[in-house]
């Protein structure tokens, strides 16, 4: 039964993560449980708004993103959606109209804040009211990523162990307020990625001699990440941030055929990271399915880190973000 004030229509915005300790590889692809937990930070400047309309004159879901018809993604969101019309015991189809302020499927982590924002948006459109982990689970389920999103600051996800994915969600370890880090994105390249995340997780798991020895490798990562975190111990971030996105990439370059998701900016970025990182500069690297650098700055030295990344050739552009709040309705 459609019950709350928000019911028949409802917005939400939800910020993108990054993740520091990387989600790469599945234990089970149809309920989409991660092989690995991992730990992120929501950003505030790079969002997606999403608003969804029960209609019950629709025959099929309708989606557009950015002011266009999305068909070949809508099954992925139909079945999200379902989720939640299990829950509120409905059938009737929505209207999803979706945006992001930042170019969508470059490696921005525009599927974490597309599905978290599209949970939140159905939830209060079909009725619903949902504990945030109930909203992770169901987000999870659209993108593993997504989980992350629903909380802000810092968010660890568990892969968890049940059959039914049921321990499978995210959590928050620290308000962003608690330690505000900023992050500065070098944008390399503007156009879709040629090889997705689900994709090329899949290659990996299938293909490369690494997979194995990156999924044994997380436990004592997640750890110290966790550590490093709560005793706001930048340095030692940093140290297992870059080393579990190289171990990440180390495993996507040894997929057959080959994950090589950099171009040469990206590198020329990560060089650039480090010189300033052994000049004393708190800022470490973090790279995803895609050749966009993110840097992770200490407070204070964004302006800095801006500047320098603006002047590597191949940088098309630099965006910069505070850490932000989880899914919320608008
Ligand atoms: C490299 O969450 O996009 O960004 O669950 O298949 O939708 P699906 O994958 P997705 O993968 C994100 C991979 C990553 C690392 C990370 O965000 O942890």
């Amino acid at each position: 039964m459609v019950t709350s004030e928000h019911a028949g229509r409802a917005t939400a915005r939800a910020g993108a993560n990054f993740a520091l300790v990387k989600y790469w590889g599945k234990a089970d692809a149809r309920l989409n449980v991660p092989a690995v937990g991992s730990i992120s930070i929501t950003l505030d400047a790079l969002f997606t708004e999403t608003e969804v309309v029960v209609d019950p004159g629709l025959a099929s879901d309708e989606l557009t993103l950015d002011g266009k018809r999305r068909d070949e993604d809508l099954a992925k969101i139909s079945a999200c959606v379902d989720l939640l019309r299990r829950k509120a015991g409905v059938d009737t189809r929505v209207r999803v109209a979706s945006r992001n302020n930042f170019p969508t499927g470059a490696g921005l982590a525009s599927s974490a804040s597309g599905f978290a924002a599209l949970v939140r948006a159905a939830e209060g459109a079909l009725g619903l009211t949902l504990s945030a982990r109930e909203r992770s689970i169901i987000a999870r389920q659209g993108s593993g990523s997504a989980a992350r999103s629903i909380f802000g600051g810092f968010v660890e996800m568990h892969a968890g162990s049940l059959p039914d994915g049921s321990d499978s969600f995210a959590e928050p370890l620290l308000e962003s307020s608690e330690w505000p880090l900023e992050v500065v994105i070098a944008v390399t390249a503007k156009g879709e990625k040629e090889v997705g995340s689900r994709s090329g997780m899949a290659r990996s798991a299938s293909s490369s001699p690494y997979y194995a020895a990156w999924v044994a490798g997380q436990p004592p990562d997640l750890a110290a990440a966790r550590a490093a975190i709560r005793a706001r111990d930048f340095e030692a971030l940093a140290d297992i941030a870059e080393h579990n996105c190289l171990k990440m990439h180390a495993a996507a370059l040894a997929a057959l055929p080959p994950l090589v998701y950099w171009n040469g900016a990206t590198v020329e970025c990560l060089h650039a990271v480090r010189r300033l990182r052994a000049g004393g500069v708190p800022v470490f690297f973090t790279i995803d399915a895609g050749p966009q650098l993110k840097a992770v700055c200490a407070p204070g030295a964004r302006g800095q880190v801006e500047r320098m990344l603006s002047t590597v050739p191949g940088v098309l552009e630099v965006l910069t973000s505070a850490l932000g709040p989880g899914a919320e309705l608008r």
